[in-house]
């Protein structure tokens, strides 16, 4: 599609958005942007190198000195850390239960917003996160805001786990993505809300055809010219 905008998809975990935010970009020939997976790659690095992820100011520094890089490698989407390959790691229960005390502080947000900004500074990026439609792209043509039960995204959570062959168990996945909802919607800098100006797609009944035909219908109604 030839329309130089981006389209900001923001919501909880496992409320779809990175599944549905590659299959737009695919239709679509976008590229997609996952800005989660930023935060999970500075957690994963604070971790293995033993960083208080509750000092703003060694986090930051460990940010500033760290390239992450998001590439499309045989349709795959793979997560460099300088030169590791880290798409899996970032994934771990380890990671997921700390990356959003690491996303709270205010520098390592400003420093992923500069960069998340400059990868969408051509358009024709759909870009999923937290706060895409409310401070990283502000101006997107397209904003939704996907949601679902938590009961719903941790069991959707739990059949991935079930399917890796990973130990699981829902209730504990509802504890966690409930204590994760609350940490990312609670923090002072950009916390997870819907903008004003963002449609809200309830996922819990719908499959990912579903969602994913409705938001391309949202987009072809944009006008060609910005
Ligand atoms: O895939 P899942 O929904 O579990 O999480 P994610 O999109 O990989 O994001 C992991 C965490 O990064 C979130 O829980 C937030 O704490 C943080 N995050 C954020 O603060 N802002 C974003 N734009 C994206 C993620
Ligand atoms: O990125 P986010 O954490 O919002 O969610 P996801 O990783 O895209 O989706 C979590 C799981 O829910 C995946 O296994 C999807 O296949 C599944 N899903 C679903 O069953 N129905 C939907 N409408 C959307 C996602």
């Amino acid at each position: 599609m030839n329309k130089k905008i981006n389209i900001a998809i923001d919501g909880p975990a496992g409320a779809g958005k990175s599944t549905v935010a590659k299959k737009v970009a695919d239709r679509l020939s976008f590229v997609y942007i996952d800005t989660g997976a930023m935060y999970r790659a500075l957690t994963y690095l604070a971790l293995k190198t033993n960083t208080d992820i509750h000092n703003e100011e060694t986090l930051n520094q460990l940010l500033l000195n760290a390239e992450i890089s998001l590439k499309n490698e045989q349709g795959e989407q793979t997560i460099y850390l300088n030169d590791e390959e880290v798409s899996d790691k970032i994934r771990s229960s380890e990671v997921t239960n700390h990356v959003s005390y690491v996303a709270k502080h205010r520098a390592v947000r400003e420093e992923m917003l500069k960069r998340q900004q400059q990868l969408a500074q051509n358009g024709y990026t759909v870009m999923d996160g937290r706060d895409i439609g409310t401070a990283v792209l502000p101006d997107a043509k397209v904003k939704i805001f996907l949601s679902a039960s938590v009961e719903e995204r941790a069991r959707r959570r739990h059949q991935e786990n079930v399917q890796k062959g990973e130990d699981s168990n829902l209730d504990t996945l509802i504890e966690e993505i409930r204590k994760r909802d609350q940490i990312d919607s609670e923090r002072d800098v950009a916390p997870l809300v819907k903008a004003d100006d963002a449609i809200e797609i309830d996922t819990t009944d719908r499959s990912i055809e579903q969602v994913t035909a409705e938001i391309l219908t949202i987009v072809s109604a944009v006008p060609e010219r910005d």
